[in-house]
């Protein structure tokens, strides 16, 4: 998955594209590239970030308000100049820049190298922008027309444009499976994978349908067609998003400043859904299928990373609250292991990005066999959302840091709103239960807000235990998905190894691991699970292991056993996730800023993954 973003207008393109890259830095930083079409057609890469192309570029002819510019997260070939975007073709004359995966790029480019094309990288896009100058080349049809020609012979997934020496004054933008979006302005047009570098400039955008292809041209309306080639009339949104939500707001990173917005989060996603002085709770993007969720008979809910983590905590809850049938699956297995999905079937597809290639795999799959699929996904316009029956954003706002926080208690907090309709209209919890899960649903942005009073202590907890090698999560109940969180945080930012586990599963293995070495992190706030809890505790205890435990406010049995204590405001158990993950994320966050790693883009990760 990689960033692309493109101008053409009369501005200077440059710092429009430069500004675009660091937007879009989060989906791929191990090499970036752009190209201008001044007097001559000028291409800049290299291996490294964004600002590694600034330097890079300093001091060169970057004049030109036409312009492509793209950061790459590899997939085939490895991070380094000739492989980073954009790829010229055989004569010098276009540019092209990718996101996405040709898969039958080997038959394409041998086909190619028997004709007598050379290659230079060993990339599949490359294969792209010669059979496009192929096409223009030998049937002598103009650039649109070639592009439409060349993403008819490809098989995978393509985000791409185009720009040509030849057509100064044109840009060709197509895709398949990998997002992009035309931002329309007076006189000029901007494409991107994601709104936001396009946002300062216009509120008018067009997301783009798998296999269209946009042409853009100076003084002309943008024109769309199909690879069928058949003309689309376009259909202009207006972006809802604003610049300082693309800022860091006085943080140092992102991901800080995104967990300190989740009571602003969290109050987002329950806005005009929940009334808890009128006990009501409304998913408005899921009116229409409410009678068949509140029927079904079975759940499952299909989801990657924390979005996964997000889903367990829906299965406990809609298990326990909706008393309904729950599977929770790894998208990336749900596809591949022919799956029982039945038409009474409601699947749950959850994704921040909403671009996550695995999940909309197993949309598709269950969509083939009739189920009905409902997304929470948190960017709007996104492959997921549109893929979808129906759905709910989480309204969670733009989450930048590679590491997923306020979108995970966002995605509960809608998990819990469902789970909670659902009870109430199947009558499986009282009223006044209802009324009373509903009130404390209310609290809890204001529960966050206390977590957050923990920053200070927790950094000094992130000192003691910056030099740990591994780091066990425990937790029951509830709190398992918290605990699982927990590790994968840890691990995706500061490197350390982590592992999330149930506790009780603990002795049937990893208890061999634990010495005096070992910190155990035990999310202790069940309140019907609290004795066993308090047993594993021993257990971790009697072999040396360092504890530090998570518990309710006022919680003395295991603040007495355990080495460190982190205290939380109490409130329901089933809505303790929401709460307890909120210092996991800061303990990740401040022994990863001690360890010098990088916050915002983790070695090796990229924000969506959009590739299998
Ligand atoms: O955009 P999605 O929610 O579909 O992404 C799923 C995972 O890739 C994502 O949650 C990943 O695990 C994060 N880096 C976790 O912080």
């Amino acid at each position: 998955m990689c960033g692309i973003v493109a101008y053409l207008g009369r501005r200077h393109a440059y710092p429009i594209l430069m500004n675009g890259l660091y937007r879009l830095e989060y989906r791929g930083y191990d090499s970036a590239g752009l190209a201008l079409l001044n007097d001559d057609l000028q291409v800049y890469k290299t291996k490294g970030k964004v600002s590694d192309l600034e330097a890079f570029v300093s001091g060169k002819n970057i004049s030109g308000s036409v312009g492509i510019a793209h950061t790459r997260w590899a997939t085939h070939g490895e991070p380094n100049n000739i492989n980073a975007h954009p790829h010229v073709s055989p004569s010098g004359n276009m540019a092209l820049i990718h996101n996405g995966i040709i898969e039958n790029y080997v038959y394409l480019k041998e086909e190619l190298i028997r004709r007598g094309y050379k290659f230079r990288s060993s990339t599949d896009t490359e294969v792209i922008i010669h059979l496009i100058e192929d096409f223009m080349v030998n049937v002598e049809v103009p650039l649109e027309e070639a592009v439409r020609m060349a993403m008819d012979m490809v098989i995978g997934a393509y985000a791409i444009v185009v720009i040509s020496k030849h057509d100064p004054h044109k840009l060709i933008a197509a895709r398949k499976a990998s997002p992009l979006v035309v931002g329309i302005g007076d006189g000029e047009f901007f494409v991107a994978s994601d709104p936001t570098p396009i946002v300062e400039y216009t509120k008018n955008v067009v997301y783009l349908d798998d296999e269209e292809i946009a042409i853009l041209e100076l003084d002309q309306e943008l024109k769309i067609r199909t690879i069928r080639n058949q003309e689309k009339v376009p259909y202009v949104e207006k972006l809802e998003m604003n610049l300082s939500q693309l800022e860091k707001g006085g943080f140092p990173h992102f991901m800080l400043k995104e967990i300190f917005e989740q009571p602003r989060s969290i109050r987002d996603s329950l806005r005009g859904r929940l009334n808890a002085a009128q006990g009501v709770v409304y998913l408005g993007g899921i009116r229409d299928f409410e009678q068949k969720l509140v029927n079904a008979e079975r759940i499952i809910i299909v989801a990657c990373g924390t979005s996964w983590h997000a889903g367990l905590v829906g299965e406990y809850l809609l298990e326990d609250i909706a008393r309904v049938n729950v599977e929770v699956e790894y998208a990336s297995e749900f596809r591949y292991r022919n799956p029982i999905i039945c038409e009474k079937d409601i699947v749950i597809a959850i994704s921040q990005s909403g671009e996550t290639a695995d999940t909309l795999a197993a949309i598709e799959l269950a969509k083939q066999k009739g189920a009905t699929i409902l997304g929470i996904c948190n960017v709007v316009g996104s492959s997921i959302a549109r893929a979808t029956h129906a759905g709910s954003y989480t309204h969670a706002g733009p989450e930048i840091g590679v590491a997923s926080t306020k979108a995970f208690t966002a995605q509960v907090t809608i998990l819990t709103m469902m789970a909670l309709m659902i009870a109430d209209k199947k009558g499986t919890i009282r009223r006044s239960r209802f009324h009373q899960l509903l009130n404390e649903l209310e609290k809890i942005p204001s529960k966050v807000e206390k977590a957050l009073l923990l920053n200070d202590k927790i950094r000094e907890m992130a000192e003691i235990f910056k030099s740990a090698s591994n780091f066990l999560y425990l937790g029951r109940g509830y709190s398992f998905p918290v605990a699982m969180e927990g590790a994968l945080k840890l691990k995706e930012i500061s490197y350390i190894h982590a592992e999330g586990y149930p506790a009780a599963e603990m002795k049937h293995g990893p208890i061999a691991l634990i010495d005096e070495e070992m910190p155990v992190v035990v999310v202790a706030t069940n309140k019907e699970l609290y004795d066993k809890v308090l047993s594993n505790i021993q257990e971790v205890k009697a072999r040396k292991g360092i504890i530090i435990a998570l518990v309710k406010e006022g919680d003395t049995s295991v603040a007495n056993l355990a080495d460190y204590v982190i205290e939380l405001p109490d409130t329901e158990e089933s809505l303790m996730p929401l709460v307890a993950t909120v210092p996991l994320q800061l303990l990740s966050y401040h022994i990863a800023v001690m360890r010098g790693c990088n916050i915002d883009q983790p070695r090796n990760l990229a924000k969506s993954v959009t590739v299998e």
